[in-house]
């Protein structure tokens, strides 16, 4: 398996006259397509008129506003494997499956101090965020819509440390400042994001939140002394289920303005394989040792010992706690959070720029990804 993008071109042809309900440079807008795409005789998106009838929908039953949320999912999809690979190749299992990079054993050893499965585990997430991406490109295909392709944003220097492939990447995963309040959230029966906007949840590890921290060795510099690759595996190990508790809110957000119930199922059946994602990996999370390492003097606690107190803290709760849901005078109930739908898309964008994933980027990729999520942000059920 590759990347996935190259064999998801988009297949758009046959020039037609334009919607009378829907103006041509309002479904660009809304289908990302730059300025420079709206030429005179600019061929390759002449299919709208095809695809878009009076009511704004799709002959196949697909809304501009349902390919906007699949556009903005893909996107995060094609970032979220970009990452994945780059963990696969230096401390997955890098196979036909998930091919690329061949392993690092010093960096998968001390990953495998948080889980015996780490790799196995590494592995089976690479490729699942693969499916993601090639089903939803697929599916936005196969109704005539534009797919997301980031190809021209893979710019960005990777790990040259021993398995690392060497390949450009989207993502940069040697800076990161990670938001690992997902722990406390998680374990909070009275506090809802969504109920208490501006509550603030304590971090389990606050370092990693204040700070810029590897998730990889960048060089084989980084896999000694043992307790420094150790703490690059403990970040990992943070970043895991920070990303994914993240595509985990993104899809019940999401869900709530499709307007086809195939997108809609499109949207809740992948979004619970983040969660489970998310569950296994804050399982793992916890078994993180407790270390400073020496050489940055990032602390990871015993998030089982005093300060932490058992009940946000105790490394075992992995089940979500119940908390107020849609409003307070109904009884408590165990959920994701937060589901808001208003912003989902741009707040998800700025939540992993906070994170540093895309450090090193250009304006362009910024645009793009900000026009993307605007789009979906914009899409409202029924229309
Ligand atoms: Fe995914
Ligand atoms: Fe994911």
């Amino acid at each position: 398996m590759n990347n996935g993008e190259s064999q998801l071109q988009p297949q758009v042809t046959n020039l037609s006259p334009a919607p009378r309900t829907l103006p041509r440079r309002s479904f660009l807008r809304r289908m990302g397509v730059g300025a420079a795409l709206l030429a005179p005789g600019a061929g390759l998106f002449g299919s709208v008129s095809k695809v878009f009838g009076d009511e704004g929908q799709n002959v196949n039953g697909i809304t501009a506003g349902d390919a906007a949320l699949l556009r903005f999912a893909a996107a995060a999809e094609i970032l979220e494997t970009d990452l994945w690979v780059q963990y696969n190749e230096l401390g997955g299992i890098p196979d036909a499956e998930v091919p690329g990079g061949t392993g690092n054993p010093i960096y998968t050893k001390a990953l495998k101090v948080l889980d015996g499965d780490m790799d196995q585990y590494i592995h089976d997430n690479t490729e699942d965020e693969f499916t993601h991406q090639n089903f939803l490109n697929a599916y936005l295909v196969s109704k005539g819509a534009q797919p997301v392709h980031l190809n021209q944003f893979r710019t960005l220097p990777g790990s040259t440390a021993t398995g690392s492939s060497g390949k450009r990447r989207l993502t940069n995963l040697m800076q990161l400042t990670l938001d690992t309040s997902w722990w406390t959230r998680y374990r909070s029966r009275d506090k809802n994001p969504d109920l208490n906007p501006g509550f603030t949840f304590a971090q389990a590890v606050p370092d990693l939140h204040n700070g810029q921290f590897t998730a990889i060795p960048r060089t084989d510099a980084d896999l000694h002394p043992p307790k420094h690759i150790q703490a690059i595996a403990n970040t990992a190990g943070f970043h895991f289920p920070t990303i994914e508790q993240g595509g985990n809110s993104l899809y019940p957000s999401m869900a709530q303005r499709a307007t086809s119930v195939e997108v809609l199922r499109i949207l809740i059946s992948i979004g619970p394989t983040e969660t489970m994602h998310f569950q296994t990996w804050s399982d793992k999370a916890g078994n993180a040792p407790p270390l400073t390492d020496p050489t940055n003097g990032l602390t990871f606690p015993d998030l089982n010992s005093p300060p932490f107190d058992t009940q946000n803290f105790q490394t075992n709760l992995i089940m979500p706690e119940p908390c107020p849901f849609l409003s307070p005078t109904l009884p408590r109930c165990s959920i994701i959070r937060p589901t808001e739908t208003n912003g989902i898309a741009m707040g998800v964008v700025k939540f992993l720029t906070d994170m540093g994933l895309f450090i090193g980027q250009s304006q362009a990729f910024f645009a793009f990804l900000n026009q993307l999520a605007t789009e979906a942000d914009a899409a409202q059920r029924g229309a």
